[in-house]
């Protein structure tokens, strides 16, 4: 198995030297692109320094979680940690905490919308955050329609920022200037991540898409996404590459259960290439080729129905538009993923339009067609599935522009859509 004598020694430095910078668990495959030695010598190896560490009681344990390796503190060792970052904790927040954190300050006791509304973004995952290192803490409920949690600092919140009482922090009216000098100019509008306009909203710098399956949103987005240079999200792709890991190994399509075990497996990378063509991988497999055939599209939509896929990915999703400059395409796209896109588009075409559309791109990669009529009853059929759902079913919003593209060329709807987006912010 190994070359020299020492050849295991430097395997094992390598190995533990990965696992302690990777932020996430570690998967063997990911360290066997790396080393170039097979999976069991991978594993065999770590097995050994997990027992290492064990054995010698280290501050680190290295575990398994989520299908990789990662190390974790000991939890011995938690109260100097907790001590360690409480006294050098500020250096330690991102800028969406120190925002959130900053609204409850000055709002306490605060609820989830207001915090919401005032950042212009959810922030939920933030408010989880801050609750779990006990930095804010429920406060009670408030009043009126549905009685929603308050939120508000916690003792730990001073230590933390080295004040005694609340009255230590400034003055609000002492931000107010800077705020009001915030404006940015037009033509920044398009390198920016979160966009005010003039009506006093915040909205992402995204441009979100709905329609049904072969309306053209990939077409439409990817071009959209070259022409701005934006990164295309293409959502979709996301549940086939799920249907087609259920297929392969052979997972029930009615077993919510198992799919969503599958979906918390089974870290999905979506990436563009140069021609802002989605690329997917898992587990830094390239499976773009494989997602497309028409019992993975009838399979996507079968398990597309369930909250618990539908939960972890619209979350990956969501991040992924946070950061800005981003063409989103999917059912859901304008109401769970990205409500506060700058620009929200419902995509339309007839279900004939479609299924010419669909059997063309399938000879293009070289694949047999269906008949026709076959393929127009299956895309009714996902229509219905995805119009008719309990969670997150494809609606058009009040705020959707309807675009019915049966008629139009890709060129005169990415011309549509270029020119919605400047009039909103006023820019290109
Ligand atoms: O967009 P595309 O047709 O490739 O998506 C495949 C399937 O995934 C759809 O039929 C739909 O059921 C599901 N989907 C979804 N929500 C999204 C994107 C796709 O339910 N945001």
């Amino acid at each position: 198995m190994f070359k020299f004598k020492n050849e295991k020694r430097e395997l094992k430095r390598i190995i533990e030297a990965i696992l302690l910078v990777a932020y996430e668990p570690v998967k063997t495959v990911a360290i066997k692109k790396v080393l170039n030695k097979s999976s069991d010598t991978i594993e065999k190896i770590i097995k050994e320094l997990q027992e290492e560490y064990r054995k010698e009681d280290r501050g680190f344990q290295l575990k398994k979680v989520s299908g990789g390796y990662r190390f974790y503190t000991h939890h011995d060792c938690r109260d100097y940690i907790e001590k360690f970052f409480t006294s050098t904790i500020r250096g330690y927040f991102s800028q969406a905490a120190l925002e959130v954190l900053a609204i409850i300050v000055y709002n306490q006791p605060v609820s989830r919308i207001t915090i919401n509304e005032i950042r212009g973004v959810r922030s939920e995952s933030v408010i989880s955050t801050l609750l779990s290192k006990r930095l804010i803490e429920k406060a009670s409920k408030g009043f009126g329609p549905g009685h929603p949690i308050l939120y508000k600092t916690t003792p730990l919140f001073l230590e933390s920022f080295g004040l005694n009482s609340l009255k230590d922090l400034p003055p609000i009216e002492k931000f107010s200037e800077d705020i009001k000098n915030e404006t940015h100019s037009k033509e920044e509008n398009r390198y920016l991540n979160i966009i005010n306009t003039k009506d006093g909203n915040r909205y992402l710098n995204v441009i979100a898409i709905d329609g049904p399956a072969g309306s053209g949103k990939s077409t439409i987005s990817k071009e959209l996404s070259r022409k701005l240079k934006f990164f295309y999200l293409y959502t979709g792709a996301m549940y086939r590459t799920l249907a087609y890991l259920a297929l392969k190994r052979e997972v029930n399509l009615y077993d919510e259960k198992a799919l969503t075990d599958l979906t918390i497996d089974s870290p999905i990378e979506i990436e563009n290439d140069a021609e802002h063509n989605s690329i997917i991988k898992i587990d830094g497999e390239d499976v773009t080729n494989k997602i497309f055939t028409n019992e993975v599209s009838d399979a996507s939509s079968k398990i597309a129905i369930y909250k618990g896929i539908r939960k972890v990915l619209s979350e990956k999703q969501r991040e992924i538009c946070e950061k800005g400059k981003i063409v989103v395409e999917g059912r859901d796209a304008t109401t769970v993923v990205c409500p506060d896109a700058i620009v929200k588009i419902f995509l339309y075409a007839t279900p004939e339009e479609r299924a010419k559309r669909r059997v063309k791109q399938l000879i293009e990669m070289g694949q047999e067609p269906p008949k026709f009529n076959e393929l127009l009853k299956q895309i009714k059929e996902r229509d219905e599935r995805d119009k008719n759902r309990e969670i997150a079913p494809l609606i058009k919003t009040e705020d959707s522009i309807y675009i019915d593209s049966t008629n139009l060329t890709v060129s005169q709807v990415v011309e549509k859509i270029i020119n919605i987006y400047r009039k909103k912010t006023y820019v290109i």
